[in-house]
């Protein structure tokens, strides 16, 4: 064990995914320093397929943060979504019902690579392919990341620490045992997604009840399709060779007159589901944002957009907090963001009940899901409600 090389910095950021880049960002065009550290490769973060759908408030905070312009030139604003069943389509006007806001479609892939390439620039520490991170004293003022990069072993000194880390990172699991509670439900079926190099052949969002299981269409580029089918949850890729997956889209997707382009199967994975969260989003001098401290299923797409909102407020608490020298915003931080995820995670929870076929194929569910489905497509004031979710309801 060779001796601890001391590093110091305000803000301690561990891991790089759209949380702790964002984080880092808006402090940085703040004044506050930040140390990112991330423990995979750079070319690993930078080709995770993920999600794909930005809120108008998320694409405001990459505008504000000076990320967005490649974003502005290749997102595609949607102004409506379509919800299928029963074999029809129905479009829900979002911008319509909401006043004129809108989505942007735009891989979260790409908002990362743009975030990093900023980071890049500006000179500002980023650590890729870091092992060992450990977090000691986050009950003090003074909070310790330890890790070893480059087969050097660092100390890095923080004021704060901002657990970036996702769901599976160290940071959480540095808070002692009975902080946090956490509040879970598990669904009896996930999602096999893959991206497909062939034009979208729809212009805009389905998302397909159908008696096989849920279907979604989507897109990040003209070129490229991203379209997903429900699965069992310990489903095998194995079991899914191209063919069978295009022939579940087209059953659940297919319409009369209408015709769903196949392509080139360009990556293929299994996403599972779950909703969790974990509360309070702090101990001492340690705060969670995005995936370290809730999950959402990917049905409304919300992670991202949940992720960015809780680093927005962490920001500007922050940056009050080296204002002031008060702790008042920071104390603040849990509290301010649980509103906003919990909504999210009751839109979620119904977008993902509302579409999926039951384990048990239990019949009763089913005429429900389809009595639910058909109130929306009828009823301006439940429509009006998918709507001002889907596209992000105001920050408090
Ligand atoms: N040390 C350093 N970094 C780590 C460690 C560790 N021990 N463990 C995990 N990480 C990194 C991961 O490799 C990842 O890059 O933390 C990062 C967490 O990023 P994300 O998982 O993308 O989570 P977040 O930034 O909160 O963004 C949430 O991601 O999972 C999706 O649906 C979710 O869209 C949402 C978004
Ligand atoms: C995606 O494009 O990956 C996507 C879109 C909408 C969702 C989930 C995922 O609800």
């Amino acid at each position: 064990m060779g001796t601890l090389k001391q590093l110091r910095t305000q803000v301690g950021i561990v891991g790089a995914g759209p949380a702790g880049l964002t984080l880092a960002r808006l402090l940085e065009r703040q004044g506050v320093d930040a140390v990112v550290l991330e423990d995979r490769s750079r070319d690993y973060v930078e080709h995770r397929i993920r999600a794909g759908v930005l809120e108008q408030g998320s694409v405001d905070l990459l505008v504000e943060a000076g990320v967005a312009e490649r974003m502005k030139r290749e997102g595609a604003v949607h102004e409506g979504i379509e919800l299928q069943f029963a074999g029809e389509r129905h479009r829900i006007a979002l911008s319509e019902l909401t006043g004129g806001h809108s989505i942007v479609v735009y891989g979260q892939t790409e908002v990362v690579k743009d975030l990093i390439n900023a980071r890049i620039s500006s000179g500002g520490p980023l650590l890729f392919d870091v092992d060992d991170v450990h977090l000691s004293d986050i009950a003090s003022d003074a909070p310790k990341v330890t890790f070893r990069h480059g087969g050097e072993a660092f100390e890095l000194s923080c004021d704060i620490v901002a657990g970036c880390d996702g769901y599976h990172g160290p940071c959480r699991a540095a808070v002692p045992q009975g902080a946090l509670r956490s509040y879970e439900r598990d669904y009896p079926f996930a999602w096999l997604g893959i991206l497909a190099a062939v034009a979208p052949s729809n212009d805009e969002l389905v998302y397909a009840h159908h008696e096989s299981g849920f279907a979604l269409l989507s897109m990040r580029t003209p070129q490229l399709s991203r379209l997903y089918v429900q699965c069992r949850p310990n489903d095998d890729l194995a079991n899914w060779p191209d063919e069978r997956i295009w022939e579940q889209l087209q059953l659940r997707l297919g319409l009369p007159g209408w015709n769903l382009a196949e392509g080139l199967v360009l990556e293929k994975g299994i996403t599972p589901m779950r909703s969790l969260v974990y509360e309070p989003m702090q101990h001492g001098s340690l705060y969670l944002a995005g995936d370290a401290c809730h999950i959402v299923p990917p049905t409304g797409a919300k992670g991202l957009n949940l992720a960015l909102h809780d680093v927005k407020v962490l920001a500007e608490a922050v940056v009050e907090f080296y204002r002031s020298r008060s702790r008042k915003w920071l104390e603040g931080y849990s509290e301010r963001c649980l509103r906003r995820v919990w909504r999210a995670e009751h839109f979620s929870w119904w977008m993902t009940s509302m579409l999926h076929r039951p384990a048990d194929g239990n019949e009763f569910e089913i005429k429900l899901q389809l009595a639910q489905l058909r109130y929306i497509v009828s009823s301006l004031a439940a429509a009006t409600s998918l709507a001002e979710n889907y596209v992000g309801l105001p920050t408090v």
